[in-house]
């Protein structure tokens, strides 16, 4: 046993080498992928393993990473990157299961969301996805706090199950929000987790309670100022919890960039396709390159990941979250986050 696999190892390196000799200019990587897309060295993947319905809109994807994942802590998120239509798209999911060798996310489709509706209408086992290791800050502290609050909506629920599923919390109270009682992912076992006393759930079914605002959070949890909280939603509930809760016992997380500065666009090029589009100052420059159907890096398209870093050879941006203006003179190459930056003027990108 102790010598067969370095031998395996070597066989395949001396096969792999052979390979590239009479191979070139497809790198023998190429082939390999083909019949162990998940093995050691190869960039990190994940083989979908099943794919479940949670409602009509949202599915849950059950993922098999290869050998160099290195794990999560609940309230991660992944980056994947997936195919559609023939074009590599990379968007971040929060992991919704306890830490196993096996993980899974939850997607919601979103209305003309490209990689949503790929994955909820059309992912099926089998199928192999590029993957990034578990980032993200959203997590539970080492000392469980004794009594934890979670305010979600929507597929805001999702980080808050991964941590639900993995740790054992004394005292929690569930303020979820969805349009619907049929709309609750998870539905059936956060009811269930309720029904064994194992926390206070509050449903909250938008089209017909209408939207949470926060005096009802505070008449519904009256111990809120004893609770460490961890928020999920939209970015309008989020806004309005902050605002409201100026706290640092509350910690949120968006799945999307909040957007507060916006102002004059402009030309923007993209010097290596010699492409030229007129943005507008509100439109992130990533948008504005795929739109106009230039290949751009990408990761969780809200500031956090720096998988859309790209150099400014020329020009002016601002950063859409501070009203920030960054400028390059030609040479300086100043990398910008494309996802969370618009053209204050011209500029011109190097991809
Ligand atoms: C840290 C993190 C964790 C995330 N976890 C999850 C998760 O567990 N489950 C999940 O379903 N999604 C999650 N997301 C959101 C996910 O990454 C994608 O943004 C979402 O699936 C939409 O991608 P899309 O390609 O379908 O939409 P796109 O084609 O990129 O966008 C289509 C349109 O929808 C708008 N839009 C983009 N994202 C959203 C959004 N979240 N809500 C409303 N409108 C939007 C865009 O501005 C655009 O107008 C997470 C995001 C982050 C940053
Ligand atoms: S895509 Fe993640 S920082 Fe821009």
């Amino acid at each position: 046993m102790t010598t067969a696999t370095p031998l395996r190892l070597r066989l395949r390196d001396r096969v792999a080498r052979v390979a590239e000799l009479v191979a070139t200019p497809l790198v023998p990587a190429d082939f390999v992928d083909l019949v162990d897309p998940l093995r050691n060295g190869a960039d990190l993947r994940a083989r979908i393993v099943a794919v479940t319905a949670e409602t009509a809109d949202a599915v849950t994807i059950e993922l098999r990473p290869g050998r160099g994942w290195r794990g999560h802590t609940a309230g991660q998120y992944v980056r994947i990157g997936v195919d559609v239509d023939g074009v590599r798209q990379w968007r971040a999911y929060s992991v919704t299961s306890s830490t196993a060798a096996s993980f899974t996310i939850t997607v919601k489709a979103i209305p003309d969301g490209l990689v949503s509706n790929h994955l909820v209408r059309r992912a099926v086992a089998g199928t192999v996805v590029q993957l990034d290791q578990a980032a993200g800050e959203f997590v539970l502290p080492a000392a469980l706090p004794a009594k934890a609050l979670f305010v979600t909506a929507g597929s805001g629920i999702t980080p808050v199950m991964g941590m639900l599923r993995s740790t054992s919390l004394a005292d929690v109270v569930l303020v979820h929000s969805a349009p619907t009682a049929d709309d609750v992912i998870f539905a059936a076992e956060l009811r269930g987790l309720a029904a064994s006393g194992l926390l206070r759930l509050v449903e909250k079914h938008t089209d017909t309670d209408g939207m949470l605002t926060t005096d009802e959070l505070a008449a519904l949890v009256p111990d809120l100022a004893e609770r460490e909280a961890w928020a999920c939603g939209p970015t309008g509930m989020l806004d309005a919890l902050e605002a409201w809760w100026p706290t640092d016992r509350l910690h949120t997380e968006r799945f999307r960039p909040s957007v507060l500065v916006t102002g004059e666009g402009g030309s923007v090029t993209f010097a290596r396709t010699g492409t030229v589009v007129e943005a507008d100052g509100a439109t992130p420059l990533l948008d504005a390159g795929e739109a106009a159907g230039v290949l751009m890096p990408s990761g969780c398209r809200m500031g956090i990941c720096f998988g859309c870093v790209l150099p400014l050879r020329e020009g002016a941006v601002r950063d859409l979250r501070t009203g920030d203006i960054t400028t390059a003179a030609v040479g300086d190459g100043v990398l910008i986050q494309t996802c969370i930056s618009a053209a204050a003027g011209a500029c011109d990108l190097d991809v």
